[in-house]
């Protein structure tokens, strides 16, 4: 591999206090071993990252936060500013998840708006994208994904700056997965377009990670495709031993 990969656990809405003891199992099983080989993060609820931050700070695993304001800071209510999750310890921030894309109507614009946000306080944003199952059908798909990406990088972002995560809406949750050739034939053509947009040699660095359905049983054959520079990990990071499992699948 040219570039480190990164596993990332995105828990979504689940978690309690109690299931820090999650995180706690995934730092006793990152050994040395795997730490040569592979970083790992977790993306907790909001609720948790301070504690996971202070949890795992010491197993060199990261932290990052689901989703951030455009804003900075005011009367947001609710909201929760990308300066606020780096002080409670986050490196990375998920940003245009395909849920909030869906289920808050977030455009492009507005992706693009918090993945500088969160760049703006010292965050790596892992900006997801991805076609939905008709856009896939009607052969759609790299159009979809290249659109998404020019409208949702950052100008001037660099490998050490940006994560971008290829999420097929229709392989999230549902344990469908792309063919290994799909997989190939998307990841290349983000990074071509990375290139066009943040010129060759920024585009080599940037880790792209693939996400939906990743599970230990599929890890092998999805991390071993050209141009996967790790996992986003959904269901299966709720499970430390099935994290560490797809964390070895990138060694
Ligand atoms: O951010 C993670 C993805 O949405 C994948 O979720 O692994 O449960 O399919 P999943």
């Amino acid at each position: 591999r040219s570039i480190r990969p990164l596993v990332a656990g995105n828990w979504k809405m689940n978690g309690l206090k109690a299931d820090l003891a999650i995180a706690a199992q995934a730092a006793k099983g990152y050994d040395t071993a795997l730490k040569q080989a592979v970083d790992l993060a977790i993306c907790p609820p909001a609720t948790l990252l301070f504690a996971a931050s202070a949890a795992l700070i010491g197993a060199r695993i990261a932290t990052g936060g689901q989703d951030c304001s455009t804003q900075d800071s005011g009367a947001f209510t609710g909201e929760t500013s990308a300066a606020m999750l780096a002080d409670a310890g986050a490196d990375f921030c998920i940003v245009g998840h395909s849920e909030r894309r869906t289920l808050h109507g977030e455009t492009n614009a507005t992706v693009k708006a918090k993945a500088e946000a969160a760049q703006k306080a010292l965050l790596v944003p892992i900006v997801c994208v991805g076609e939905t199952r008709d856009e896939r059908e009607a052969g759609k798909a790299l159009a979809i994904v290249k659109k998404q990406l020019r409208g949702s990088v950052p100008d001037g972002s660099t490998g050490a700056t940006l994560v971008v995560a290829y999420e097929p809406v229709w392989a999230i949750g549902t344990g469908l997965t792309p063919t290994a050739a799909d997989v190939a034939e998307m990841h290349a053509a983000i990074r071509t377009e990375l290139g066009r947009l943040l010129g060759k040699a920024e585009a080599a660095g940037v880790r792209l990670l693939y996400g939906g359905s990743v599970k230990p049983a599929n890890a092998a054959e999805l991390m071993n495709v050209a141009h996967v520079d790790g996992a986003l990990v959904g269901g299966a990071s709720l499970k430390a031993e099935d994290f560490l499992a797809i964390a070895r699948a990138c060694a």
